[in-house]
């Protein structure tokens, strides 16, 4: 099966032959295949040896169960022509109708399991005019009943086989204190939204701990390996080792574990095939002791961590061991989790490079990796990021290149996900990865930052061209390092799969705000305009020398020059007219004094305090630009009071910006901290909050979003606004240097002093940070500066009073 098979496929389309029919009615009371919970950290032999995904619609009656539970009844799903995707090469298109039966069910048809629950988001966002959505949850259950019935037939049919989603980071900067809830609605949210090829990276270490003890290793030495709860995906892809301030303890691998048993099991019963992880070649230290001859490598220094933390060893997929260790990682996941796919994820070199450049070097680790993997799964399919060669691209010669992926011999056996395709595509400049199966990426934003920001042409676009271009393109995907907002742009892309030509982005927008209030009462037309505003402003990025969301300048570490203008995929320069973001905050505000019942709408709060951050970020970067040639053009006593003006408003507008933030659990500090910290188990003290291993999560989960690593190692990389982070450590930050500017003539500036002052407060911060909210737990802020703040509601006071104020104040009203 080579290229030639792929094209045929694609357009074989629809014509499959049937092959099964599965029908149940969501009358059906059976219960589901629902698994097992344990929480035993064992790695006793697991469930079934089924293969691949299931062809019950069970999962699917369950979904609505879960989400429309006064609806159970309303749903036929009829799976038709059933085939089930196993391998990168089998692409027959989804495809779903939707209609209403005689006995005035809603029927919904499709060729998978995928198919179906498209087929229901469809049905849910066209025609009942609801959705799901980050951060807020689930809406479905705020459709009208009874439910409306469509008037005519709905058709739906992908342009690709496969839909991809997550980035191995994603695991690290969004979801790793995700709950078996949180899990739930990620997995709901991305069956309904057409994802049937998911990445499945929780719990890995379980099975590594597993195989390192089978070869002798103790367990300090593996754990030692190990890094923390928010830093697992670099030490999954080798660039670090180890974890500062304590040790990844057992219970989480095996919490994590139990967790990942759910996930898959949920995966299947959804129609989504996971891509497990595979034995990369990173191995703890303490290899070298037990296997003197293997032959290993040390990775170069990443990132300026201290070796201690990084230098990680790697062995030669050339050593016999590795492939002992590759069975070993394999065998262990069917046993537990049953043979259940063929995908396998698996970066050796992401932003590490190869010990040597030599073409034969290269095709030998490649053949050397892929033919450990046939062996282990002879139906494997190496699924790998292509971000090495545009990020790594002084190595990765197109020489290079070739020779890599040369020793993948069956193109068929790997998947290429093309991981920035929106802004740094690499597929033509790999000559779609050498023929290998590919897939179209939206990656979007770095370290979850937040800005509203989209290049919706791009999007809808260059896919559709794409996929003419690139006989090898089977799927559309999404990347994002972390799940930050913009959801709108997320959901267009995947939405996007199922359209062969370009997606209308004003109806696209149009559509989008009526579920996204559950418009099926009218809404005022002032939502649709701010919408518009936004699509045609900030979702309308088109100079890729900024290409992902922005960065707020007050989240860097303060400065007096560097900051502003920055492009690359940090950028902070604003590509749009920051008065049509305004103009949008005001039209999105001027909606509920027409229907003030949009204030209980979780939905409109969540957009009121996005849309009114981003209005303050911009209006603290065009403060903070004048503040500086106010102090700039002489010395400080001369301009003092316009000075002291400009340094004033800029702490106001973070201290109000703050209070923003701190009304809505999804963006606040002690949201992320507390949700690490329920990671520990329940002690016997009384206040879990406080517990030696509740402090070293929340420490790893705060560090995470600050210095990122020991010393600041990527300082403020994954920067957040968020209450508590910005009036507790921003704000400090800029008041500390603000002050020193305000004292000290441009010639008299000494950096070294400015950078010192800032940097104590830094480090402090990984102590006094804990204390931000600590143990207030969901809406009872009790941390410094907190009290003051009306939690969990007064976003309309503020808004409209302090904002407002500021605003009229800086001219910008
Ligand atoms: C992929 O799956 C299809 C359908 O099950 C099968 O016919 C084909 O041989 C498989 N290809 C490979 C390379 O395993
Ligand atoms: C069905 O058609 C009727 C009459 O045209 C219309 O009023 C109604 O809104 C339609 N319902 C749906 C769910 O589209
Ligand atoms: C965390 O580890 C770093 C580096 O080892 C050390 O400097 C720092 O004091 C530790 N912080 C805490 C809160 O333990
Ligand atoms: C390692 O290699 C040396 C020299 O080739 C050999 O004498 C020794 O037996 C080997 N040890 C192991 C554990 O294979
Ligand atoms: C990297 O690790 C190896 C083996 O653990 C060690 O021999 C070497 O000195 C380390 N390199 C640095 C720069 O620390
Ligand atoms: C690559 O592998 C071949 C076959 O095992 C071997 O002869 C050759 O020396 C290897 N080349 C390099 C550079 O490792
Ligand atoms: C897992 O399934 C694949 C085919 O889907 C098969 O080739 C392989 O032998 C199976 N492995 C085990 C251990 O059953
Ligand atoms: C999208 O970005 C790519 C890569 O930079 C570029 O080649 C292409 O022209 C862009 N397309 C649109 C529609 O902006
Ligand atoms: C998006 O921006 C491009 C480039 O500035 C412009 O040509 C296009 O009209 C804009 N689209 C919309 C809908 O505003
Ligand atoms: C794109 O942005 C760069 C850097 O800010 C700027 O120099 C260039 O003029 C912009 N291009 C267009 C077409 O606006
Ligand atoms: C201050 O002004 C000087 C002279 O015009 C200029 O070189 C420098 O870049 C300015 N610095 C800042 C921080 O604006
Ligand atoms: C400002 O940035 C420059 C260049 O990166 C750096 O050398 C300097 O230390 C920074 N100053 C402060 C106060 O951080």
């Amino acid at each position: 099966m080579r290229l030639g098979s792929i094209v045929a496929l694609l357009a074989l389309s629809s014509a499959a032959a049937p092959t099964a029919t599965a029908t149940a009615t969501a009358t059906s009371t059976s219960t589901s295949t629902s698994t097992s919970t344990s929480t035993s950290t064992s790695t006793s032999t697991s469930t079934s040896t089924s293969t691949s995904t299931s062809t019950s619609t069970q999962g699917l009656h369950d979904l609505v169960k879960r989400r429309l539970p006064s609806h159970c009844h309303d749903f036929l799903f009829t799976l038709q022509n059933a085939s089930v995707p196993t391998n990168s090469t089998h692409s027959a298109l989804d495809e779903y109708s939707i209609a209403t039966a005689t006995n005035g069910s809603i029927a919904i048809q499709g060729n998978s399991l995928s198919a179906l629950a498209t087929g229901l988001r469809r049905y849910l966002t066209d025609v009942a005019h609801v959705d799901m959505y980050w951060f807020i949850g689930s809406r479905l259950d705020q459709a009208t009943s009874p439910l409306p019935r469509p008037n005519g037939t709905i058709h739906g049919k992908s342009i690709v086989p496969w839909r991809y989603y997550f980035n191995t980071v994603t695991f690290s900067y969004t979801t790793p204190f995700y709950d078996w809830d949180d899990w739930e609605l990620q997995l709901d949210w991305l069956a309904l939204h057409g994802v049937n090829l998911p990445l499945a990276w929780v719990g890995f270490e379980q099975i590594l701990l597993d195989v390192f003890r089978d070869i002798g290793l103790a367990d300090h030495e593996i754990t030692a390996f190990f890094s923390g709860p928010a830093f697992q995906s670099w030490n999954r892809f080798g660039n670090i080792q180890g974890s500062w301030n304590g040790t990844l303890p057992l219970s989480f691998i095996s919490s994590q574990f139990a967790l990942q048993k759910q996930i898959v099991t949920r995966m299947l019963e959804l129609g989504m095939s996971p891509i497990l992880p595979a034995f990369t070649g990173f191995v703890p230290r303490a290899i070298t002791k037990h296997y003197p001859n293997a032959t290993v490598i040390n990775g170069s220094r990443w990132e300026g961590f201290e070796s201690q933390y990084t230098n990680t060893t790697f062995l030669e997929p050339s050593d016999p061991l590795f492939a002992t260790l590759q069975a070993s990682v394999i065998s262990k996941q069917i046993e537990y989790y049953g043979n259940i796919t063929s995908f396998y994820t698996l970066d050796q070199y992401n932003e590490n490079d190869p010990y040597s450049g030599d073409l034969d070097y290269l095709r030998n680790v490649t053949r050397g990796t892929w033919q450990s993997l046939k062996s282990a799964n002879p139906s494997a399919t190496w699924v790998m990021q292509g971000w090495l060669f545009y990020s790594n691209s002084d190595f990765w010669t197109t020489d290079r290149i070739s020779a890599y992926l040369s020793g993948v011999e069956e193109d068929q056996d790997m998947l290429v996900l093309d991981l920035f395709s929106e802004s740094q595509p690499q597929w033509q400049r790999t000559d779609s990865y050498s023929g290998k199966p590919w897939v179209w990426n939206q990656l979007h934003n770095y370290g979850g930052n937040m800005g509203l920001y989209g290049q919706m042409d791009n999007i809808t676009i260059n896919p559709i061209a794409a996929l003419h271009d690139s006989p090898t393109m089977v799927g559309m995907g999404l990347t994002p390092e972390g799940q930050e907002g913009n959801e709108i742009m997320y959901k267009l892309l995947l939405d996007q799969a199922w359209s062969s030509t370009p997606l209308d982005t004003a109806q696209y927008f149009h559509s989008w705000t009526t579920s996204r209030y559950a418009g099926n009462n009218s809404l005022p037309e002032a939502l649709y305009t701010a919408w518009q505003l936004l699509r045609t402003s900030a979702y309308n990025n088109t100079n890729l020398t900024s290409n992902a969301v922005p960065k707020a300048i007050f989240e860097l570490a303060p400065n007096i020059t560097g900051l502003v203008a920055r492009t690359g995929h940090h950028p902070t320069t604003i590509r749009y007219d920051p008065a049509v973001v305004v103009t949008a905050w005001q039209q999105l505000l001027s909606a509920s004094d027409q229907d003030a019942r949009l204030w209980n709408n979780p939905a409109y709060e969540h957009d009121v305090a996005d849309v009114t951050r981003q209005v303050l970020a911009n209006a603290f970067l065009s403060t903070y630009t004048s503040t500086m040639a106010t102090w700039n053009a002489t010395s400080p006593q001369a301009n003092a009071t316009l000075l002291a003006s400009g340094i004033s408003s800029l702490k106001k507008l973070l201290a109000d910006l703050d209070s923003v933030l701190l009304a809505l659990p999804q963006f606040r500090l002690d949201t992320w901290l507390d949700s690490a910290r329920a990671l520990a188990p329940p002690s016997n003290t009384s206040n879990t909050s406080t517990s030696p291993l509740s402090e070293y999560y929340a420490l790893d989960a705060l560090n995470q979003i600050t210095l990122w690593g020991p010393t600041g190692e990527i300082n403020d990389y994954a920067s957040k606004s968020w209450g508590g982070l910005v009036g507790q450590y921003y704000l400090p930050r800029w008041s500390v240097f603000l002050d020193y500017l305000a004292a000290t003539s441009p010639a008299d500036y000494d950096a070294h002093v400015a950078r010192a002052r800032v940097k104590e407060l830094e480090m402090n911060f990984q102590v006094s940070g804990l204390q931000v909210g600590a143990g207030a737990g969901a809406g009872a802020g009790a941390g410094p500066g907190l009290e003051e703040v009306k939690v969990g509601g007064g976003l309309n006071e503020v808004v409209k009073g302090d904002v407002a104020d500021a605003l009229r104040t800086l001219g910008m009203l």
